[in-house]
């Protein structure tokens, strides 16, 4: 399965085009499957649909756990370092994991758990989230994390749209030096939540906090599991039956649940993690990322576990007790594979460099970043310093649809380059195309990403809206459609140049502007708003806020500080606006839509260049936004 010379690379990528069934037929052969597929592939582009090894039937975790244990029992699965450092870690080896899975799987059968169920998860980074996730795949219930820095609100949303039976939480957990309180959130989620799916709450101890335990809901996990088997029949599942839904952001409405099927998120989680992190046998992989997002899913928990790595999962946030914290780990560990965020690196690059040089990071072998372009600096800063020059860097562009890393480079197979992500893993199809839907052929082009063939691990639908799903995706012809523009070089590398729709990218998360406009404009003294993001040197981008009020304002501090504590309490704090500008209008077209590409360039502090705005409602906004900006 691991690619290991260019030439390798050139004939793989050209057999997964002129035979994808038999490329990823080959691939697949090398899992455990209860029942073999009868075909591998059928789509409808049309409809849309995919079908990956139809027929075939299968269990991930026996994929993940049982299928190491003779060889590799005793040997590190998850390696989990506190927030603490005083703290001690944690190491499940592959058959401690496989034990607290199965009972865990059975705690949940025993509250009433069924194949199919929806079990939200809310937990912190800590070796029980990665139980319940696979302990849920273990029973086939369908598993949705909800990231631990959500809001009650945010929850709900997803708890309700999903109707999730169960949720899983803590009474609270550590995050540098706060405390938080997470039972008391889920409470209030499940207070204000409309359709009363949930029928139990399942509460680990992490932080001996009080939290109201609401009698016949509410149960203790220690309870949960005490006089469970810690054995458990792995439930059959198809290869196409939902695994988990992981909500994202879209550039309308309510998040999106993306939906991930068995076997082949199975697949391309084990070949992607394998052939990008080029991991060997006994390497010491680590991702820094939190399990609530994709990455954490398909590289801490399935993929690392699928291909039989040790994985390390940390609690805390890298400039806790200091900024050396990250380097101090990949010492204390000898890690091999080192995977984080640009934002994590210009964030750390800012700190004295002594705090990188008090560590032996000599043990890493590759370097890799995930979820938004990384700029020249800050790659220069990561190779010299933490690559000691050498090591390779892997800046692996995809997405929550996409299950898996989709572009890339391959250590010692394909050059690393900055402010390119790089060549498509066989099997995958990039292409540019432009406004009237052509593909663009040769290089150097630029134009917006799509995928024209299927591949195993993508998105199989949004929960319960499959309109949805075709008109975000499916809009274009025969392709997926990334969201994203790019543009491809001499050698066949691309580089993404960033969303082209209302998405946005600040600190690696993905924020859509409506959501976070329609909490602002519920402010009794707003009357409209429009969001667009602008370069941070830290975050890659921040949120600017344009308000239009009713009447004035007498404290626009009081204000700013106002909306942002409703954008916290009611989204999260991810979606604060760092700008917060009070105007007297809105750009807008006749038809009346805000004109965000000059906002954009105003946020950006642009000065002139602001197109033909003569077409404009009201163009003489613009010259009074421009006098007023922040
Ligand atoms: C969006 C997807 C994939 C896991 C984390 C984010 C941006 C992601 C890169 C990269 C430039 C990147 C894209 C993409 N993005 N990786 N290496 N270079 N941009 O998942 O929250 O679904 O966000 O992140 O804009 O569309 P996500």
């Amino acid at each position: 399965m691991k690619i290991k010379t260019v030439e390798q690379y050139v004939d793989l990528y050209r057999k997964s085009v002129q035979d994808p069934e038999g490329f990823w037929g080959e691939i697949a052969s090398e899992f455990q499957w209860k029942k073999k597929w009868d075909r591998i592939l059928e789509y409808d582009w049309k409809k849309p649909e995919f079908k990956w090894f139809g027929g075939g039937e299968l269990n991930i975790t026996e994929n993940c756990l049982d299928r190491h244990l003779d060889e590799k029992g005793d040997q590190a699965a998850i390696i989990w370092e506190p927030n603490n450092p005083g703290e001690e870690e944690r190491i499940l080896s592959y058959r401690e994991l496989y034990r607290e899975v199965s009972r865990f799987a059975n705690a949940l059968k025993r509250q009433g758990v069924q194949k199919g169920d929806r079990v939200c998860i809310y937990l912190p980074m800590i070796p029980e989230l990665a139980i319940s996730v696979l302990a849920c795949a273990r029973i086939g219930a369908i598993h949705s994390v909800v990231f631990a820095g959500f809001s009650s609100k945010s929850l709900a949303t997803r708890i309700d749209d999903a109707t999730c039976k169960v949720v899983l939480t803590a009474d609270g957990g550590y995050r540098g030096k706060k405390t938080i309180g997470l039972k008391a959130i889920v409470d209030q989620a499940l207070e204000i939540s409309e359709t009363g799916s949930v029928e139990k709450v399942i509460v680990y101890n992490r932080t001996n906090q009080d939290v109201v335990m609401l009698e016949g809901r509410d149960i203790w996990w220690k309870d949960a599991i005490a006089g469970v088997e810690d054995q458990c029949q792995a439930e059959t599942m198809e290869a196409e039956d939902p695994l988990f839904i992981l909500y994202t952001s879209g550039s309308t409405g309510k998040p999106k649940g993306i939906i991930h099927t068995t076997g082949g998120y199975m697949i391309y989680t084990t070949y992607s993690f394998l052939n990008v992190f080029q991991y060997d046998p006994g390497d010491i992989y680590w991702c820094t990322a939190d399990i609530g997002w994709i990455t954490g899913h398909s590289y801490i928990v399935y993929g690392p576990l699928l291909a039989g790595a040790t994985t390390i999962m940390f609690e805390g946030v890298p400039t806790y007790p200091d900024a050396g914290r990250f380097w101090q780990i990949v010492e204390k560990y000898k890690v091999n594979q080192f995977y984080t965020a640009p934002t994590a690196i210009r964030a750390l690059m800012k700190f004295p460099i002594e705090l990188v040089e008090a560590y032996d990071l000599s043990s890493l072998k590759v370097i890799g970043t995930v979820g938004e372009p990384i700029n020249e600096e800050a790659w220069v800063w990561y190779k010299k310093n933490i690559g000691n020059g050498v090591v390779p860097i892997v800046d692996t562009w995809w997405q929550t649809e996409t299950g898996g890393i989709l572009i890339t480079t391959i250590p010692e197979v394909l050059h690393d380059h900055p402010t390119f992500a790089g060549k498509p893993l066989p099997g995958i199809q990039p292409m540019l195309f432009d406004e009237s839907a052509k593909e663009i052929d040769g290089f150097p082009a630029s134009g917006r990403l799509a995928i024209k063939f299927p591949w195993p691990s993508m998105a199989r639908g949004i929960w319960g809206n499959l309109e949805r799903y075709k008109e975000t995706y499916f809009s274009f012809g025969d392709r997926y459609f990334t969201g994203d523009g790019a543009l491809r070089n001499e050698r066949d590398y691309y580089r993404i140049t960033g969303r082209v729709d209302d998405v946005i990218i600040v600190s690696g998360h993905n924020l859509g502007t409506a959501p976070i406009e329609d909490v602002i404009n519920t402010h009794p003294l707003v009357v409209e708003s429009a969001i667009v993001g602008y370069p941070h040197e830290v975050k890659g981008n921040a949120l600017y806020a344009f308000v239009i009020l009713r009447g004035d304002v007498d404290n626009p501090e009081a204000l700013y500080k106002e909306i942002n504590g409703k954008i916290a309490q009611d989204i999260g704090p991810i979606s604060k606006c760092d700008k917060i500008q009070f105007v007297p209008g809105l750009p807008k077209t006749r038809s009346g839509k805000i004109m965000r590409r000059i906002l954009r360039k105003i946020a950006s502090g642009e000065t002139s260049d602001f197109g033909d705005i003569s077409t404009l409602l009201n163009p003489e906004i613009v010259e009074e936004i421009i006098r007023t900006r922040l």
